[in-house]
């Protein structure tokens, strides 16, 4: 490959700006889509860049490890549901964690003594911190995967001692660092390197697991950040500039959006983190037992309602997308605009699986973005909404979230539909959302119950319209 020293750094400033401006168009639905392209664009001169004028051996091994990377993420890409984002987005985020072990070793068998004095105290500690990190993201990466698809239960792991039992592993962690560094400047230092990864990945695995199913958006921000700064730690210890700025722009954004989550959530970060939190297990509201008579409604009364009807609120959740059921609620809504309704949407921001979830379903579906608001922006107007529809959403719209301070989602603000007219919800059955929690919104008198798959109800009330 030939070598182009003044052209790399241009590739990568190039990169390092079609990055920032993609988190800028990602930020909104309207430029989501030229925001993608510029990620695209900025990750394809990256790569290119890197592999012309940054790699200067094993060209032959790289391409192998490219040619089999590409066809598993293809292979992945092309059969993963919409619903199934999140857990490959988790598992994702565990080989970036991997990476920063690998890279770590690597990186410290290979270089470890290209170092002296200061320089060596920093590259030590670059490793270390890298590894550390790298470990943590691996496993508490694979745990949320679990977590995610249902393979590892939501109900949080409460041991004894979990405060003190975190703060053994991180003083254990602080002093293996100490011994790593001391012995490495004498030329050793591999027994520390390989004690501290047990550690980490104790950590990240106990981390997850202590954290309870509703808190479970904050975990999905937070691992996204740690994936970013463990990139970054990789591109400190391979002397990359582009990673590592890339890595702190995830890292940062990761952070930022794990803020925006506890507040939406109304918990504290620390909070989250320490787990448990808001987790009395075994609460009034926990569980799904029945709290009165639920009155059921069918397709073609839903279609009197809605088409008699002057303001309508949709509220999708997590069953809209196991339905796949944007493209007919979008039907819906634009013969209900043809007839002079006027329907909005609602949207909590942890509905679904993963940020934005419904904003992107929405989209796919062509659902005009005005007419989306954000749950701060419309929760004040359900007493003027004639007819909410809670499409397959469930803990955002259970009022024990605001009325019973020992539910398992106390505190955390929801939709509070039960002040419109009438609240329509459509589930297949009385079960409960990810919490686990039961909703007494579903026995209130002014609730009605559309049971069946969300899509083939809704294609009904869609006929009946
Ligand atoms: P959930 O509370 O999970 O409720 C979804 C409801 O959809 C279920 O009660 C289910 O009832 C119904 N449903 C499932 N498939 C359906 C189908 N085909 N047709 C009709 N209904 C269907 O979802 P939500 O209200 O969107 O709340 C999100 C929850 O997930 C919160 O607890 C949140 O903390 C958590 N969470 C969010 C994220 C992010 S980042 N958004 C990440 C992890 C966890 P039936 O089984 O009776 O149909």
């Amino acid at each position: 490959m030939s070598q182009s020293p003044s052209l790399l750094p241009m590739a990568y400033i190039l990169a390092t700006i079609l990055f920032i401006l993609a988190l800028g168009g990602l930020s909104n639905q309207e430029t989501a889509r030229r925001g993608n392209w510029y990620g695209i664009i900025g990750m394809a001169i990256a790569f290119l860049a890197t592999v012309l004028w940054e790699v200067r051996a094993n060209t032959l091994e790289l391409g192998a490890a490219l040619v089999l990377g590409g066809a598993i993420g293809l292979v992945a890409a092309r059969r993963v549901q919409m619903t199934q984002m999140p857990e490959l987005v988790a598992i994702l985020h565990s080989l970036v964690g991997l990476a920063a072990v690998a890279v770590g070793y690597a990186n410290f068998l290979g270089h470890g003594g290209d170092y002296a004095g200061a320089m060596k105290t920093i590259h030590d500690v670059e490793t270390y911190v890298g590894v550390l990190i790298g470990a943590v993201t691996l496993s508490g990466s694979v745990v949320a995967f679990g977590k995610l698809s249902g393979r590892i239960g939501g109900t949080p792991l409460m041991l004894p001692a979990r405060h003190w039992l975190n703060l053994a592993l991180l003083l254990g962690a602080i002093g293996f660092g100490v011994a790593f560094v001391e012995q490495s400047a004498a030329g050793g230092g591999m027994q520390p390197l390989l004690i501290m990864p047990v550690i980490a990945l104790l950590f990240g695995v106990h981390m997850v697991m202590a954290i309870g199913g509703a808190d479970m958006p904050v975990v999905v921000s937070m691992l996204n950040s740690y994936s970013g700064w463990a990139a970054s730690a990789i591109g400190f210890m391979l002397g990359n500039d582009l990673l590592i700025v890339t890595g702190a722009l995830v890292g940062s954004s990761g952070a930022i959006l794990s803020y925006i989550m506890c507040r939406a959530m109304n918990r504290k970060f620390l909070a989250v983190i320490a787990g448990g939190f808001g987790t009395a297990s075994g609460s009034s509201a926990a569980g799904g037992e029945a709290q009165g008579e639920v009155v059921p409604i069918d397709a073609e009364d839903t279609a009197a309602l809605l088409d008699s009807a002057k303001e309508v609120m949709i509220i999708p959740g997590y069953g809209m997308a196991v339905a796949q059921a944007q493209h007919v609620v979008q039907e819906i809504t634009r013969k209900l605009r043809d007839k002079g309704v006027n329907v909005r949407f609602g949207i909590h921001p942890v509905a679904g699986r993963m940020p934005g979830h419904m904003n992107v379903l929405l989209a796919e579906a062509k659902v005009p973005y005005d007419i989306v608001f954000e749950m701060e922006e419309i929760n004040d107007d359900f007493p003027d909404v004639d007819v909410s529809v809670v499409i397959g959403a469930n803990d955002i719209v259970n009022p024990s979230a605001l009325e019973e301070p020992d539910s398992p989602i106390a505190g955390m603000p929801v939709l509070e539909c039960w002040r419109s007219k009438t609240t329509i919800v459509l589930k297949r059955s009385m079960a409960t959302g990810y919490a686990g929690v039961q909703n007494p919104l579903f026995f209130k008198d002014n609730t009605r119950m559309l049971f069946g798959d969300a899509k083939d109800t809704l294609d009904a009330v869609l006929k009946a319209l």
